[in-house]
């Protein structure tokens, strides 16, 4: 059995709460990938990380995997329900991993780690540059001298095109789950995307209404690089295409960054 799994504290979100059943039981498996691509971009970069913050850590998929690699790691989410499945997850894989329940604009665990990554469109849930800049700020404290932070963003492009084109979407559709993503509305001068996401489980013979609305912001490259730099952060590579490794064009749904301090 693990021999620690905490959560420090307790804050409240307004997603992620019910949808945390549907999100762990889901198709939701991209940092399953993020796990596989991660050796060849440690190996360009000849690093071998041996303690890993892993932000917005979600239901601990990600983590859990590194643990299971040998890593010290660190699982943060804004999440309390999120994180209830990440420990469940650990629990089951066996694993000791320290799970903590914050914002990562306000982040403190009071370690520094060689590798911080934050996946799957986490930082687009900050609506404001300046809580985006807090948060690269925070985990620039949280990074050792030549530890690399890692992280993906979906693009402007994604958010203003592809999420319309999804519009209405069937996530899921099984006996026991059904998940729709619609109601898709985007404001270009604020640069934010809302979605609808409700969501069926059947319980017995009941079937439970889950809705929750979801809001991303898309950042430009410029905007996400100034906030970089302000947080004394420069990136060493940024990638429009992970598998490929190479570089963002106009129509990037994603860009992946990995930084390091300047
Ligand atoms: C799409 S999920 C990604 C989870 C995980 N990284 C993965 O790849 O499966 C987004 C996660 O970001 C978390 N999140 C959103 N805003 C946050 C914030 N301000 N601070 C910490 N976590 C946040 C949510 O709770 C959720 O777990």
């Amino acid at each position: 059995m693990p021999k620690k799994l905490k959560t420090m504290v307790d804050i409240s979100m307004d997603v992620y709460k019910d949808f945390a059943y549907l999100y762990y039981a889901g198709p939701y498996v991209y940092s399953e990938n993020m796990a596989k691509f991660l050796p060849r971009i440690l190996n360009k970069f000849e690093t071998k990380p041996q303690t890993l913050l892993d932000v917005a850590c979600g239901d601990g998929r990600f983590s859990v995997m590194m643990a299971q690699q040998g890593m010290a790691v660190t699982g943060v989410d804004a999440s309390k329900q999120m994180l209830h499945f990440a420990k469940e997850r650990a629990r089951k894989a066996n694993v000791d991993i320290d799970f903590v329940c914050q914002e990562m604009q306000h982040l403190s665990t009071k370690k520094k780690y060689d590798l911080v990554t934050c996946w799957f469109d986490s930082l687009n849930y900050l609506l404001t540059k300046s809580e985006l800049l807090k948060t690269f700020r925070t985990i620039s404290k949280h990074l050792n001298g030549d530890g690399l932070f890692i992280f993906d963003m979906n693009t402007i492009y994604s958010l203003s095109i592809r999420w319309r084109e999804r519009n209405l979407w069937i996530e899921v559709d099984t006996n026991t789950i059904f998940e729709a993503h619609h109601g898709y509305e985007y404001n270009p001068r604020k640069k934010i995307a809302t979605l609808k996401i409700t969501g069926f489980v059947k319980r017995g013979k009941l079937w439970r209404r889950i809705v929750e609305v979801h809001r991303e912001r898309g950042y430009t490259l410029s905007e996400i690089r100034e906030g970089l730099k302000k947080a004394g952060l420069r990136d060493l590579a940024c990638w429009g295409n992970i598998r490929r490794m190479t570089r963002p064009t106009r129509k990037s749904g994603r860009f992946w960054f990995v930084t390091q301090h300047k």
